[in-house]
């Protein structure tokens, strides 16, 4: 969500901001700017729009003096996409620069006291009053105001600041949204993510919450609220560019659908030894696993999705109570847990502000937390009690794929570690979960082998209004993955259905040519879903059925079948997704949608 970048430094900074912008880009966006000092003035240009266009009026950044500058990607929260909206913004007197990821949430209540102080404001964002409050309470320098201003903020933000009298300095600040800085020879930049700077540096620090980073062009000095210097440890980041280009692939989507073998092989591999599960990430003794009597899951989007096949799993082989919880709704409602329960948080960013703050009133409540996430080094990460980290790689795309599936990968890991310790797996079913799950990186292959054949489903079926995906049990978990999927890519408006719900309401909405999409891979209910097919067809529905080989039933029942692989029960989600991604990928594709960003969707949702 949103992107920031700053560079200080003896180049010209406005081509090396836009630069970095457009790697961001992913993380969704409506409108850019940028600001440089040039030694004199501040110079800002900002568009609304794509950065092509900010690029057009710059001349790609060309055009602005400056070798120190700030820019930023908004994703508006307060006040509409506008070019007056868009960021760096300036306080009154035009002394100070801000950019900012995040929101103040009290901004309402600062502005009309400043305001009643005879300030004025220009734009609608909530941003603004940042810099009207350093101008407001300037000191006479810069890290003593920021420092006094911040607790006045409430909310979560990362910001960067420039001061017009002093171009040899910005300041980053972070609590809440991302941010780091890239460590480069007599020159530094600032950035919400690697991709900004990796072409530039691979050597960054990563600010925590509540860090005040002040960056000169020869120097980096952290700083926390107290203003005492925290000493910060270089990380190097170990992947290239390559990791995050699309390698001849026309979007980020297709190419992370086609990694899924290798995420979820890199996820795993490490992680069995001998044909054990080794989860040497998790601290806890096996008294301490037994004395659980509860497992809390917390996400949002798809990794709630991923949340809700692991209480699926989880029950059946654990025996143990599993709620998942949408992270937003969870903090607000005084959950009933304590320290007996095991809260499990699942996020690919690891910067998701909802999952941070269900994480936090969990632990706040004594439970103990384990993250499974993606980014590695991000907040959810290093505030959770342990981290088992996905190995997908930088994943682009704003819909989610291998990071899902990787998520998968891990709960499968955890359900037989902990089915061991408690007892509850015979050895015979610990061999064969162990080389089911050692095997699904193949298989997975061999459904991206059917691209073609589920191009043209897609080519036929991509202008239908409206869609209903239906399943039961693990079937049903996954249903709401297919349907966010293709709802969040291709704006056709789907709808995630127990198959036996159905008819207790929704069933009223199927018409002649509705499409449903029935998954149809859980053996146990597999009777039970075949009529449940039968009962939207005769009503009309064209029904995509999606089961395992050889299944002679679905292919009589539905209209068309997309086949997979046999697997242990479950593990069919990690195969049943491919096709619904797949499928949706082209269904956006058909319609000329922009895949890879969507609108109104950000990659890393930083704000409440
Ligand atoms: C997935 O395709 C979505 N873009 C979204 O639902 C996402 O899964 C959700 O915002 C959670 O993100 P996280 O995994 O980074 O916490
Ligand atoms: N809340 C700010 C705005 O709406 C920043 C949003 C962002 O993170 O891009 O301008």
């Amino acid at each position: 969500m949103c992107g920031i970048v700053g560079y200080i430094g003896d180049e010209q900074a406005a081509p090396i901001l836009i630069d970095g912008l457009e790697k961001l880009k992913y993380r969704g966006y409506d409108s850019a700017g940028v600001c440089t000092n040039d030694g004199e003035k501040f110079i800002v240009e900002k568009e609304k729009g794509k950065i092509e266009v900010l690029r057009k009026s710059t001349g790609d950044g060309k055009k602005i003096s400056g070798t120190v500058g700030i820019g930023h990607t908004r994703w508006a929260t307060h006040g509409e996409p506008s070019k007056i909206n868009a960021h760096p913004h300036l306080s009154r007197s035009g002394s100070f620069a801000v950019v900012h990821n995040g929101i103040i949430e009290n901004y309402m209540e600062l502005k009309s006291e400043l305001s009643q102080n005879g300030v004025k404001f220009t734009s609608a964002t909530d941003t603004e009053v940042v810099s009207q409050l350093l101008e407001y309470y300037y000191s006479g320098n810069l890290l003593d105001t920021v420092i006094k201003i911040m607790p006045m903020l409430k909310g979560s933000y990362a910001l960067g600041i420039m001061y017009r009298e002093n171009p040899d300095e910005i300041i980053a600040v972070r609590k809440g949204s991302p941010l780091i800085i890239g460590i480069g020879e007599n020159e530094n930049y600032l950035a919400s993510d690697v991709p900004a700077i990796l072409d530039k540096t691979r050597n960054i620090y990563r600010l925590a919450a509540n860090e005040i980073a002040v960056i000169r062009r020869d120097s980096i000095t952290v700083y926390d609220t107290d203003k005492n210097v925290v000493e910060k440890s270089v990380e190097t980041i170990e992947w290239s560019m390559d990791a995050a280009a699309k390698d001849g692939y026309e979007h980020f989507m297709l190419k992370e659908i086609m990694e899924q073998p290798k995420a979820v092989h890199n996820t795993i591999a490490e992680r069995i030894k001998d044909g054990k599960v080794v989860l040497d990430e998790i601290h806890l003794t096996p008294e301490q696993i037994r004395n659980f009597d509860k497992i809390n899951i917390v996400a949002c989007g798809s990794a709630y999705h991923v949340g809700v096949v692991a209480k699926y799993i989880f029950e059946k082989i654990l025996r143990k109570p599993v709620e998942v919880d949408v992270a937003s709704e969870f903090k607000y409602r005084n959950p009933i847990i304590d320290e007996k329960t095991l809260t499990i948080v699942i996020s690919q960013s690891g910067e998701t502000a909802d999952t941070k703050e269900a994480m936090y009133e969990a632990q706040r409540k004594g439970s103990y937390a384990i993250a499974i996430v993606n980014v590695i080094g991000s907040a959810i990460a290093t505030d959770a009690n342990d981290v088992i980290y996905t190995l997908a790689g930088p994943e682009i795309a704003v819909a989610t794929t291998k990071a899902y599936s990787a998520q998968l990968a891990v709960i499968y890991l955890m359900a037989i570690y902990f089915g061991d310790i408690l007892g509850k797996i015979s050895e015979e079913d610990y061999k064969n979960y162990v080389s089911e799950l050692l095997a699904l990186p193949e298989k997975i292959k061999l459904i991206l082998k059917k691209t073609e054949d589920i191009k043209n489903i897609a080519s036929k079926l991509f202008a239908r209004k409206d869609v209903f995906f239906i399943g039961r049990n693990i079937d049903y978990a996954l249903s709401l993955e297919g349907s966010l999927k293709l709802k969040e890519i291709s704006y056709i408006h789907s709808e995630a259905y127990g198959a036996g719900e159905l008819k207790h309401g929704t069933i009223s909405l199927i018409e002649k040519g509705t499409l449903v999409i029935a998954l149809a891979t859980y053996e146990d209910l597999h009777e039970k879903i075949c009529s449940n097919i039968e009962e939207v067809q005769s009503r009309g529905a064209y029904v995509l059925g999606i089961g395992c080989e050889n299944r002679q039933h679905l292919s009589h029942a539905a209209d068309s079948t997309i086949f997979i692989p046999k697997t242990c029960d479950i593990m069919l989600p990690s195969l049943a997704v491919v096709p619904m991604q797949i499928l949706a990928y082209y269904m956006a594709r058909f319609k000329g949608c922009e895949i890879d960003t969507p609108r109104n969707l950000a990659k890393s949702v930083t704000v409440e």
